[in-house]
C-alpha cells in the first residue's frame, strides 16, 4: 500500500497547523505516489490579505506540519513546494507530533524577563519591543477603521460558545484572551450598524487600546513565503519547546505606514512580526475542522498574483 493511505490518517494532526484568523486554508488532493496541498479560495482572507503573504505562510507552515507528523509515524516523505513526494529517508526534523499537538499562539499577558536562549531558524531577527510598541496603536487604529477589514474579521470571530463554528474554526473569545465582557464588547463594537456609527467616534482608538505588548518581539524575513512559513513553524515549535508562545501581529505588516517602519528595522523583505514570551495563564487549545477543507485547488502563484 501507497505511504499516501497512511499519510491520509495524519489528517487530525496536520489540522493543527497554525493559520491566519484560523481559516485552515488548506486542502489536500491525493495522488497514487503524492499529495497536493492547495487552498480553499472561501477560506483565503482577500480584503485583509491581499498579497496572499499570509496564506502562503499558512500553506508553508501546513507542508512543514505534514513533514514533522509523516517523520514522527516512519514515513519517508518530502515536499517540492505544495507537493510531498516519496523520499528515500525521514525528514529530518527533531519535532513530534506531540509538539504539533501541544503548540499555541498565545494573546493575553507574559511573564516578564528575557527568553531562555533558544537558536532561531535563519531570517528570524530579534527587534527593539521598544520601538515595535508605538507602531500596534496606529496599526490596530488602521484596522478596525476599514469597515472591509473588519467585515472580513467578522466573519471569523466566534465570540460566543453558541456560535455554531465555535468548535471548528476563527478566532473565539478564548483563543482571543477576552472576558466575557470584552467578547460582548468586541461583538457589539464590530456589528454593522455600530462599526459604521464608532467609526466616526473613535472606535478603531478604542479597540486598538485594548492591545497589548509585552515580551519579546521576532521579524520574520524572506523572499519565497512557503518557505518563510515553514521557517516560522520550525520556530514556533522551537520556542513552544521551552514553554515560550508567540503572537502574531499581521496588522504590522498590513498597514503601510507601520510595514514600512518594521521593514526599516531589518535585513531583508519583512513578512511576519510576532511576540513571544512565556503565558502567565495557559492558552485555550484552538478549534479545528476535523479533516481539511474540500475545494478546488488553485495552482501555486506568486505572493503577488
Ligand atoms: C501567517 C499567520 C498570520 C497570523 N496573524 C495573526 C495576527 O495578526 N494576530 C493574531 O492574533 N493571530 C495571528 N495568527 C495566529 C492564528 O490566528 C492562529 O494560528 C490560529 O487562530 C490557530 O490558533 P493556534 O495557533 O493557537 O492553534 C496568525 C497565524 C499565521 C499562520
Amino acid at each position: 500500500m501507497s505511504w499516501v493511505a497512511d499519510f491520509r490518517e495524519l489528517e487530525p494532526v496536520v489540522q493543527r497547523a497554525p493559520s491566519a484568523h484560523n481559516t485552515q486554508p488548506w486542502t489536500l488532493t491525493y495522488g497514487a505516489d503524492h499529495v497536493d496541498i492547495g487552498w480553499d479560495p472561501a477560506a483565503a482572507l482577500p480584503v485583509a490579505d491581499p498579497t496572499r503573504r499570509d496564506l502562503f505562510l499558512g500553506l508553508g507552515a501546513f507542508v512543514e506540519t505534514c513533514l514533522i507528523a509523516a517523520a514522527d509515524t516512519g514515513l519517508t516523505v518530502a515536499a517540492e513546494g505544495l507537493r510531498l513526494v516519496a523520499a528515500p529517508a525521514r525528514y529530518d526534523t527533531p519535532f513530534t507530533v506531540t509538539d504539533i499537538e501541544e503548540r499555541r499562539c498565545a494573546r493575553g499577558r507574559y511573564e516578564p524577563g528575557p527568553l531562555p536562549p533558544v537558536s532561531l531558524e535563519p531570517g528570524v531577527v530579534r527587534v527593539n519591543a521598544g520601538a515595535v510598541a508605538p507602531l500596534l496603536r496606529p496599526a490596530d487604529r488602521w484596522m478596525f477603521g476599514s469597515a472591509p477589514v473588519t467585515a472580513e474579521l467578522r466573519e471569523w470571530l466566534r465570540l460566543t460558545p453558541r456560535h455554531p463554528r465555535y468548535d471548528k474554526d476563527g478566532l473565539t473569545d478564548r483563543a482571543l484572551a477576552l472576558s466575557t465582557v470584552e467578547a460582548i464588547g468586541l461583538r457589539v463594537a464590530v456589528s454593522r450598524p455600530v462599526h459604521a456609527v464608532g467609526r466616526r467616534l473613535g472606535l478603531p482608538a478604542l479597540l486598538a487600546a485594548a492591545s497589548t505588548l509585552d515580551g519579546t518581539v521576532f521579524v520574520l524575513t524572506g523572499d519565497d513565503p512557503v518557505d518563510a512559513g515553514r521557517r516560522l513553524m520550525r520556530t514556533w515549535l522551537t520556542l513552544g519547546r521551552a514553554g515560550i508562545a508567540v503572537h502574531p501581529l499581521s496588522q504590522l505588516l498590513d498597514c503601510p505606514h507601520t510595514a514600512r517602519a518594521v521593514a526599516a528595522m531589518v535585513d531583508g523583505t519583512p513578512l511576519a512580526v510576532f511576540r513571544a514570551g512565556r503565558p502567565v495563564t495557559p492558552p485555550p487549545r484552538s478549534a479545528r475542522l476535523s479533516a481539511p477543507r474540500s475545494g478546488a485547488s488553485p495552482s501555486w502563484t506568486s505572493i503577488d498574483g
